[in-house]
């Protein structure tokens, strides 16, 4: 289905990020694809474009206000609309709390909570302003419902989307713009991938349905399903792409 909308995706430079960049060009979308990874972000522009999609890059630090609201100026820019943002850049905060490294404390929820804060303001903000039904899609994780040791950090900013999606949906509805979470579980990208305790990765593989870790472009698939208007009782909501993620 070719839907020829323009959508906005951060952290398109890898992983889920990636691989939505790449179902919303296929389906026939125009997609910005934002990252501070300009190397990562331009190969997924190149390989858009070698398959007949539209793509441009566009680098940005989500911590930064300035840079979102520039990043979501730019789409305007170049495709006159905003229609899909999708808030997913994001690191993974590891750390005990009792002995926190701080600096990493900061960055992680710099990152995946004021990161997705400024994306969800841009974008309903411009949104609202051109008087187009949007849809602002933000990336959570199971972790933002169950604990687990040592993702301290990670929790608190996963648990924060969650609930700055629902408020964001609440304050967004008069203006027809949706806006929703999606919480992964254990996804093959580079994020888990590189866990230096590989025990961790097996215990994360024995928690999902069929013993394998979730792969990246059926997140991106269930993204792109939940951006469609005939999903329009999917807001203020939490969709689940975890593979039955138990704890
Ligand atoms: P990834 O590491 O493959 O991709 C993350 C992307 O975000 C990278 O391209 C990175 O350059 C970009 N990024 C990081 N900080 C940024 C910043 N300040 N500004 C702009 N871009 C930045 O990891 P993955 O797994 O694709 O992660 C995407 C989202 O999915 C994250 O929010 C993550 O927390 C979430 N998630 C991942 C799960 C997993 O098991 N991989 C499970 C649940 C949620």
């Amino acid at each position: 289905m070719a839907t020829n909308r323009v959508a906005v995706i951060t952290g398109g430079a890898s992983g889920i990020g990636r691989e939505a960049c790449l179902k919303f060009a296929k389906e026939g979308d125009r997609v910005v694809v934002a990252d501070f990874n300009e190397a990562g972000g331009l190969e997924t522009v190149e390989h858009i474009k070698s398959t007949g999609g539209e793509a441009v890059f566009v680098k940005v630090d989500v911590t930064k206000q300035a840079e979102v609201e520039a990043l979501v100026e730019k789409a305007v820019e170049v495709y006159g609309r905003i229609d899909v943002m999708f808030n997913n850049a994001g690191i993974g905060g590891a750390g005990p709390v009792l002995t926190q490294d701080m600096d990493l404390y900061h960055r992680t929820i710099n990152v995946n909570q004021h990161g997705v804060a400024y994306g969800i303001m841009a974008a309903g903000n411009k949104m609202k302003e051109l008087g187009i039904q949007g849809v602002i899609i933000n990336t959570a994780s199971v972790f933002g419902f169950l604990a687990s040791p040592g993702t301290f950090a990670y929790h608190a900013t996963k648990g924060a989307v969650i609930m700055m999606s629902k408020s964001a949906a609440l304050e967004l509805s008069p203006h027809h713009i949706r806006v929703v979470a999606v919480a992964p579980g254990a996804v093959d990208t580079p994020i888990i991938q590189g866990f230096k305790d590989k025990g961790m990765l097996d215990s994360m593989r024995a928690k999902v349905i069929g013993g394998e870790l979730t792969q990246p472009e059926t997140v991106a698939n269930t993204v792109y399903l939940i951006s469609l208007p005939d999903a329009e009782a999917i807001n203020g909501s939490v969709v689940m792409a975890d593979q039955g993620y138990a704890s």
